[in-house]
């Protein structure tokens, strides 16, 4: 077992019509609950950190844990950099063992995006890193609501190309519609496929990146609900559209929100369940279940990742 790039696994996902899951980490039990899955459906995966998991749990924890979790199960690793700032931010995780890293430039004027993205790029690939840009934002409803146009939040298909041939870049994330978090649509959901369509026709076999794509799964935020929370009106993309996507050009799907609904509604239902119980270990463990569970889910019928590892 080995610490991979995403190189490889997104292509074979492009041919396979299938896309790889990225799942965000933060400690122990998401690590163990993600590669037990993973082992499970035999499916591929990324391990993906952002700069608040580096915080919280610190570069090198997080790196042993994924060792650990490589010695335990026999799986190779992509370890990859979820929406690096800086490249500053993205050297020190290249430097540090990641094996895969993105370099956000997308708030940024066009030509500063690529000039920063290029930079990342020339350090990453003289590492053997591979690195994900990105064009377009996903601000979400909230800008939207705030009076920004929509349009100016989706990518334009008319920058991919000069995009993807300056910087280098090994696969683009996309803004179609989505939004980070468990409030990613005020009404219907929606998501602009005919963008999607038109990137990866400027873009023949090289693979997308689509952000923001937790379906916030109505039983966990019931769960969550029925047990003291109060989630609202919480609404994320559908699961046959995200399918969808994964069949076209959309190689890597990135998850965090569902996960962190998972741990949550069943520490909450274990809690209220079990007033006098305060070892953390009766609690966390079926937590690091539901991560497995949620995982498993997303592989089998959300991704189409099982049996392609
Ligand atoms: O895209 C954002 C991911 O969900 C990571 O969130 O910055 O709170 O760790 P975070
Ligand atoms: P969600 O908030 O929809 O899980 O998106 C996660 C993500 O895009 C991480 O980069
Ligand atoms: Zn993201």
């Amino acid at each position: 077992m080995a610490f991979i790039t995403s190189k490889e696994m997104l292509l074979k996902a492009y041919e396979g019509g299938y896309a790889v899951g990225a799942f965000n980490v933060n400690n122990m039990e998401i690590i163990q609950g993600i590669t037990a899955a993973a082992k499970q459906e035999n499916s591929p995966f990324i391990l993906q950190v952002s700069a608040g998991a580096r915080k919280y749990a610190n570069h090198n924890y997080l790196i042993k844990l994924v060792e650990a979790a490589m010695l335990e199960t026999g799986l190779d690793v992509c370890l990859h950099l979820d929406h690096g700032s800086s490249f500053e931010l993205c050297k020190s995780c290249i430097d540090g063992g990641f094996t895969s890293v993105m370099i956000d430039g997308s708030h940024l004027p066009f030509e500063e995006n690529i000039a920063l993205t290029r930079r990342v790029v020339e350090y990453a690939h003289d590492h053997g890193v591979t690195v994900e840009g990105e064009l377009g934002q996903l601000s979400g409803i909230e800008d939207a609501a705030n009076g920004a146009s929509d349009d100016a939040l989706y990518t334009d298909p008319n920058d991919v190309e000069e995009f993807v041939r300056s910087t280098g870049v090994d696969s683009l994330a996309i803004a179609i519609g989505t939004s980070h978090g468990a409030y990613k649509f005020k009404g219907e959901p929606r998501m602009r496929f005919d963008i999607l369509e038109e990137v990866s026709r400027r873009l023949p076999g090289f693979p997308i990146v689509l952000h923001g794509a937790s379906s916030v799964m109505p039983e966990y935020v019931e769960i969550i609900n029925q047990y003291g929370g109060q989630m609202g009106n919480a609404k994320g993309c559908p699961e046959d559209l995200l399918r969808k996507a994964a069949s076209m050009a959309v190689c890597k799907i990135n998850i965090d929100t569902d996960l962190r609904l998972a741990m949550t509604a069943r520490v909450r239902k274990y809690l209220v369940e079990n007033p006098t119980h305060f070892d953390p270990r009766q609690y966390l463990a079926p937590a690091r279940d539901a991560i497995c569970e949620v995982v498993a889910h997303k592989m089998k019928y959300v991704l189409g990742s099982s049996d392609k590892a």
